[in-house]
This record gives C-alpha cells, sequence and structure tokens, in this order.
C-alpha cells in the first residue's frame, strides 16, 4: 500500500515540509490540516496544481480539524505525522517563550494523533523542541522509539552553511555534526566535522570554529531577527521532510535527530539531540558518536538542562 504523511499545522513550516514531501513523490498521500478554516484545503488546491509542472503524482489533502477532534479522520492511516503546530518566535523570544503556549497546542494535537493514527511515527518540530517532542511521546503514549524531533539535521545543516561559506568551499565537502539541545546548550561536535573529509580543526584556528559555534547556537534567532514576524522554515522543513521520508523508505540513514536516550553516553531517561537510525518504527537505535572530553561534558549537561524542563511538561 502507498505511503501517507499527515503535517499537522499549515503555516510556513508545515506549508513548506508538505510542499517538500509532495514533490518528493514517494507518498500516495500527503494530508496538510490547521485549525484555520480553508487554509490547507487551499494550500492542497495549489500545491496539486503544481504537480503538472513539477511532475509528481502525490496527492495533497487539506483538512480543517476543530476544538473536538473534528476533522481528524483525515489522518487515519498515516505513516509518519509532521507536528508542526504552535507559535513561531518573535525577535526578541527564546524558544522557551513558547512552552506554556505551544504545550497546550501540541498536548491537543497528540492525542488527537494518538487517536486517529495509532500506527504512525511522530516527528514533532514546534518549539521548544526537547520539551515539545517529550511531551507529544507522554500525550500519545506511543513507544518512545515512536516519537523523535527535529533538531539536529538543522542545527547541523546551519553549521556546514557557516564552515562552507567561511572557507569559500562546496558546502558538499562539509560534514559537521551538532548534538544536545536545539537551544542554549546546543553541542557543536568540531572534532567530528570535516572538509574534504579532513579534520575542520586542520581547516581553520580555534577561534573561527568557536565564532561559527556560536553563530550555528544563534542560528534561529538570527532569521528570526531579520523575518521579524516568524521564525525560519525552508532549511527546517528540508530537515522535517528528509526524516519523514527516512520513516517512509524504511531508509536506516543516520540522522542527528531529537530521540529518547537510554543509557548512551551515560545518560538515561531523556529526550536529547543525538545521531540516531531512522527506519519505519522511528528510531531503530541511538547511534553513540566519539566525542572528545570537552564535547562529552557539554553533552552531559544539556541532559541534564532539559531533563529539568521536560519533568515540567508532564504536567501541561
Ligand atoms: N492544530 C493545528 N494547527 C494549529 C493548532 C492546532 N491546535 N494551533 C495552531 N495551529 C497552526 C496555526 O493556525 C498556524 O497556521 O499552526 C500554524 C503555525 O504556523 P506559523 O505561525 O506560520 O509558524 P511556523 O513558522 O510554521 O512554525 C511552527 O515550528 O519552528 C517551530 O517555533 C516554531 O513552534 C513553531 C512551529
Amino acid at each position: 500500500m502507498g505511503k501517507k504523511v499527515t503535517v499537522v499545522g499549515a503555516g510556513f513550516y508545515g506549508s513548506t515540509t508538505a510542499q517538500r514531501l509532495a514533490e518528493y513523490d514517494v507518498f500516495d498521500t500527503v494530508v496538510i490540516t490547521d485549525i484555520v478554516e480553508g487554509k490547507p484545503a487551499g494550500l492542497a488546491l495549489d500545491l496539486n496544481q503544481s504537480r503538472a509542472i513539477e511532475g509528481f503524482e502525490t496527492k495533497v489533502v487539506g483538512v480543517t480539524t476543530g476544538p473536538n477532534g473534528e476533522g481528524y479522520e483525515a489522518i487515519e492511516g498515516s505513516d509518519v505525522v509532521v507536528i508542526t503546530a504552535g507559535l513561531a518566535r518573535k525577535p526578541g523570544m527564546s524558544r522557551m517563550d513558547l512552552l506554556e503556549t505551544n504545550a497546550k497546542i501540541v498536548r491537543q494535537v497528540a492525542e488527537n494523533v494518538a487517536k486517529y493514527a495509532p500506527s504512525a511515527v511522530v516527528i514533532v518540530v514546534s518549539n521548544p523542541l526537547d520539551e515539545m517532542t517529550a511531551l507529544a511521546q507522554i500525550a500519545t503514549q506511543f513507544p518512545k522509539n515512536r516519537v523523535l524531533g527535529q533538531a539536529g539535521m538543522l542545527d547541523t545543516a546551519r553549521f556546514s552553511n557557516f564552515v562552507a561559506e567561511a572557507l569559500n568551499v562546496p558546502v558538499a565537502s562539509v560534514r559537521t555534526l551538532t548534538l544536545g539541545s536545539h537551544g542554549d546548550t546546543m553541542v557543536p561536535v568540531p572534532s567530528r566535522s570535516t572538509v574534504n573529509g579532513k579534520p575542520l580543526r586542520d581547516a581553520m584556528p580555534a577561534e573561527q570554529i568557536e565564532e561559527l559555534v556560536v553563530k550555528t547556537r544563534n542560528g534561529g534567532a538570527e532569521v528570526v531577527a531579520l523575518l521579524k514576524t516568524g521564525s525560519a522554515y525552508y532549511a527546517p522543513s528540508a530537515a522535517a521532510a528528509r526524516m519523514a521520508k527516512a520513516v517512509a523508505e524504511d531508509s536506516g540513514d543516520v540522522m542527528p535527530v531529537c530521540a529518547w536516550v537510554d543509557g548512551e553516553y551515560g545518560i538515561s531517561g531523556v529526550y536529547l539531540g543525538v545521531e540516531a537510525e531512522i527506519g519505519a518504527e522511528g528510531v531503530r537505535r541511538v547511534v553513540e558518536t566519539d566525542l572528545d572530553a570537552d564535547e562529552r561534558a557539554s553533552l552531559l549537561a544539556a541532559a541534564e538542562a532539559v531533563r529539568a524542563k521536560q519533568g515540567d511538561v508532564s504536567s501541561m
């Protein structure tokens, strides 16, 4: 049977994610939902009308959902659900400022996902990311491997872009890695970063790497400050769509994602940015990588920071 993916939230992040998923042409159906009357149906019409030009067969279906779960029947049978519902940052806000508002939204969405798409893999992108991922698992009661969050691919892509620009090399020659939280305790991993297969540390001085690390950590805020009305969506949607594709294709690709960590790196019982092998069941396994002492210490610190916040979301 053909694959079905649902994107909840038809804002900037959701609509661009739906577009990318449709253009892959690997799904039978892309469902996009929102609480705004008409918006998802309008986007679906528009996307379907691009099929003849872009050359894809995937059908896009847009559905408005109601406060009591009206409309959620449309997501039945989804293999993957991407949750983008929630407010985005405005200039000066941290992701954590969205916590209470988005917790209410994500809980309501997750409960409906559990009811109508009980075997789906859930990919959370709403912010604050690590907390919303933990909350979605609690609200769905899905096995922890079936709920994961998108952040590491995005942070990694930002880091790679900054390195490529600084060295004036093709972005394809750059490999970087970021772990930890999608926030202040993000952990860029220079020891695992390369340019043309050679260590990043040989390609630029330590101070410049540190500058780019800081720029990466502030990557989202820099976009917010320029856009003024919302947050980034092109790079975020590229990352989320790739994750959904990896699930649908049971690809086994290893990606940096927000996953439940249970013993790896000596860390347990927390959703945290780590590398993981992605397949039809969501996270097949967390892939532990070699870190130097500083990076390991930063990852442990990130784990404790998000653990404290994730404890709060269960009551939200
Ligand atoms: N169910 C479905 N959709 C909802 C719900 C809900 N309960 N509540 C809000 N939405 C929708 C809004 O109607 C809006 O269309 O979520 C959409 C959010 O869109 P934008 O405001 O454009 O925000 P976007 O840039 O898409 O970001 C979404 O991703 O990166 C994170 O921090 C960002 O949490 C934010 C999320």
